[in-house]
Order: structure tokens, then sequence, then C-alpha cells
């Protein structure tokens, strides 16, 4: 080991507490000085199981949990595999109590919860009280209904910024100081003007050594460990990573998510898994080599037949772009490229990120569907394939979530939580980086296009 060079593996994600966790019983100063350590980033691939394949955190104590929005991430809908409510009932089985849910949409969580109490996990639900603000809550809890965490699946416009009633974390931070926060994914969606103020909420996060989960699920694939596993066991530099994700636009029927105003676009707010992925091996970018170019729907190649929402409505400059395509240099030297579609029709998505090594190409196929994981080794033209039939990573985030609350003893094999919410902050910052680049071409161009 002694003559390796330097790989993303040696430092743990930033913000994330390393080889032990707070416990509500250390105070801020010594939970700081648990930010510094040594374990790595990342899991053994075998410790990832699925659902089916483990059995409820043991215990009797109840575990309140505090859900803020009653939307799809939380409850689960047709559009894909996410529901976390459903990853809490069988992570904390009978232990599970979600004390309140907090949504300005009353009917929608008070439907939801009707639901979950006609059906056997009725005992985490029946005294679920709902809420339209998380002060609303604050200001009529008892003590006994103090979570343990605190989980966020608000829309991101309405998070992420120091300014009131956009600044959840700053809220849960300041109600229930020590407890554990998730929060989805991405930091925020307001304009890039804003993302030091994410910075700044980051910073809030670590300094008071909170457990914070962000939730960029794809890093806990069993594929991406298995990645992961191999850079490190064979001490590899990476060089490249090449990512490209073409979503089946024909099932997205949310009109927010078509409007630039509203979701920030499709790089910002789905693409981001990619570009996540791409820097948990590439490491941190240089953002000053952002450069990207897109194709924009008011040109001949960006028509699409098959949307499903009236675009006439949204206002014309307001409309995504089909295509975006992205390279930059990360700060080792590597390079990185990243090409987002909305091309496909259907219902699944075509994802796929290629990582280099000298003589390794690591490719991952189909993230979000049937994980494959294709193996180019040294010396040899052959490709390995690997198929993880069950994999949850949806579980295995809420899952290593819980265990780093519950570790108040310290277990060092407890598996750590893979993206903090400082690394979230550049992932978000790398993908306005690309927009801008986008939006910069396109301006270049049409300021130096002589009218015919
Ligand atoms: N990791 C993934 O694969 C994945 C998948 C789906 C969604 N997400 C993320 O989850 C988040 C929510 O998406 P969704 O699909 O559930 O959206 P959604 O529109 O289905 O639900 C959002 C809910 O939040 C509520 N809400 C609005 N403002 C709120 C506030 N200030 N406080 C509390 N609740 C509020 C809305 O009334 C709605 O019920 C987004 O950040 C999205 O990117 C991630």
């Amino acid at each position: 080991m002694a003559n390796r060079r330097p790989s993303v593996l040696d430092s743990p994600v930033p913000g994330t507490l390393g080889n032990r966790r707070p416990s509500v019983l250390d105070s801020p100063g010594s939970r700081r000085q648990s930010v510094i350590s040594s374990r790595r980033p990342s899991i053994d691939p075998s410790r990832l199981v699925p659902m089916d394949k483990t059995s409820a955190l043991s215990g009797t104590d109840h575990f309140n949990v505090l859900f803020v929005g009653a939307g799809n991430i939380m409850f689960g809908s047709d559009e894909g595999p996410w529901n976390h409510s459903f990853r809490f009932e069988h992570k904390l089985g009978p232990r599970l109590k979600v004390v309140a849910l907090i949504d300005p949409a009353i009917d929608r969580a008070t439907s939801v919860l009707q639901k979950k109490c006609e059906t056997f996990v009725r005992s985490a639900y029946e005294n679920t009280r709902v809420f339209r603000t998380l002060e609303d809550f604050v200001k009529n809890m008892s003590r006994k209904d103090t979570p343990r965490a605190v989980i966020v699946g608000s829309p991101p416009m309405f998070r992420g910024t120091l300014q009131t009633g956009r600044d959840i974390e700053l809220q849960i931070l300041r109600y229930f100081p020590g407890v554990a926060m998730f929060i989805e994914k991405p930091a925020a969606t307001g304009p890039s003007s804003e993302i030091e103020e994410a910075f700044q909420i980051a910073k809030h996060i670590s300094d008071s050594g909170t457990i914070c989960s962000v939730g960029y699920m794809l890093r806990y694939l069993k594929a991406v460990q298995m990645m992961k596993q191999i850079i490190h066991e064979n001490n590899l530099t990476v060089m490249a990573t090449v990512a490209r994700y073409a979503c089946a636009y024909e099932a997205i029927a949310k009109p927010d998510w078509w409007d630039k105003s509203k979701s920030a676009g499709p790089v910002i707010e789905q693409g981001t898994h990619f570009c996540d992925l791409s820097r948990y091996f590439g490491g941190d970018v240089d953002m000053t080599t952002v450069s990207a170019h897109s194709l924009e729907w008011d040109e001949n190649a960006g028509h699409l037949s098959k949307m499903v929402v009236d675009e006439s409505a949204i206002p014309a400059e307001n409309r995504i772009p089909r295509v975006t395509a992205a390279t930059w240099k990360y700060e080792s030297g590597a390079v990185g490229s990243f090409t987002h579609l909305v091309a496909l029709q259907g219902h699944d998505y075509s994802c796929e990120l290629e990582v280099y090594a000298d003589g390794y190409q690591l490719k991952l196929v189909n993230p979000y569907v049937q994980p494959v994981l294709y193996i180019r080794r040294p010396g040899n033209d052959h490709e390995e394939t690997h198929r993880f039939p069950d994999d949850d990573p949806f579980f295995s985030e809420i899952s290593v979530l819980i265990d780093n609350i519950e570790d108040i003893e310290e277990d060092p094999e407890t598996s750590t939580i893979l993206s903090s919410f400082e690394d979230a902050c550049k992932t978000y910052q790398l993908t306005w980086a690309i927009r801008e680049a986008t939006e910069r071409n396109r301006k270049y161009k049409k300021d130096n296009t002589i009218p015919e």
C-alpha cells in the first residue's frame, strides 16, 4: 500500500460522520471531532441485504419518525419503486411510530394515512397527526412525540435555503437539535444564486454533528458498491466517467417537471442522480471546466411526438431541453462526461455509467430496473457479467440511516451513510453548472447568428 496513489475512497464523504456516529448524549464539540475519521465512504456489497432477507430492528421501544411531505416519494406511486414509508415499516417493524405527517395538502396527507390504517401496519400510523407546517407540529406536540428521525420528502423548491418557508433543514436543527434527518434530492431548486445558501446549511448540519443522509440512493446499489470495492482493492485511480441517462418521457405526466421555473430542468431534477454517481467515482469537479450543449424544444430535432402534458401552457422560456451533453475535469485530473436525454417512450429508462481506470472498464447498466455490471479487467478482452436480482437501494439507504441512529454504542461494523448534505450540494452545484453552460452556448449562438 506504501506507494499507492490516493483514491476517492481514502476520505470519508465530507459531512458524514466517519467511523462513529453522534449520540444524543454527545456534546456538540465532541460530535464535531467525530467528523474526522478514517472510515471509507463505501459499504461491503455483501452487507446490502434486501428487505425480505432481513429482520426488523431488534428492541421493543417506540422509534418515533416525523414525515415531511405526503407525496410519491414517501407513500409510493405507479411511476417507480420509491416509497419511503414502506421501507421504514420493514426496517423498524412494530417499533415504528409516525408521530406526524407535515403537508400543506391536508386532504392528501389524511388520505394516505387512512389507507395505512386499513392495513397490518396500522399501529405505526393510528396516532399520526397531520399538520400544515413543522411549526404547527412543534406548537402542539408533547415530549413523548419527539422524533428520532425527520424524513423530508417535500419538493426541493421549499428547502435548501436560509429563507423563511424554504428552510426546513434549519427549522429541524432549531426545533430538534441532535435529531437525525433524511433529505430527498436535489438539495434545492431555487436560482443558482442561492447555491451558497445550501452550502451554509451543509455547514450548520456538519458543525452540529447531526446525522444527515441525502436521497442519492443509487450509491447504495450492490453493483455500485462492487465497483467501489474493485477500485479500492486494486488501488485504482479513476481516469474517466461516462454517464448516459435517457428517461422515458411518455411516462412523465407532472406538468412541473416540464417547466424549468418549477423543477429547474431535467438535469437538476433527474439527471442529478447520475451526476452524483459520476462524482462518487470521480471525486470533486473543477467547476470552471464544465462545458455543455443542449438540443432545445424549439429546434427541429427537439420535436417530441408523445408528450402527455400540454407544453403550450408552459411559457416558451421555461420549456426544457431534450438533450443535454456535458463534459468536465475532476480535480484529480480525470474527465467526466454526461448526456441526459428526453427521448424515449414507453416506461423504462435507459441509463448507463462507465468508469475507466488503467486496464479496467466498469459498466453499470439499467440501475433503476435490473442492474447489471459488466467488468473488463487488465490484459483481457473478456467482459464479466454480474446481475443483482432483488437489490433494493431504497431499502439500503433507509436501513443504513436507521443503523446509524441506533448505533450509539459505536459499532465499527455499521455501514456508512453515503451521501451527506455537503456532498449533495456539490452535485447540485455541478448540475447548475451544466445547465448554465448550455444556456451560455445557446445565447452565444443566438447572438452570433446573422438573420437571413
Ligand atoms: N430518489 C428518487 O428516486 C426520488 C423519486 C421520487 C421523488 N424524489 C424526490 O422527492 C421529492 C418529492 O417528490 P414527490 O414525487 O414525492 O412529489 P409529490 O408532488 O408527489 O409530493 C410532494 C408533497 O409535498 C407536499 N408539500 C409541498 N410543500 C410542502 C412543504 N412546504 N412542506 C411539506 N410538504 C410540502 C405537497 O403537498 C405534496 O403532497 C422531490 O425532491 C423529488 O426529487 C426522489
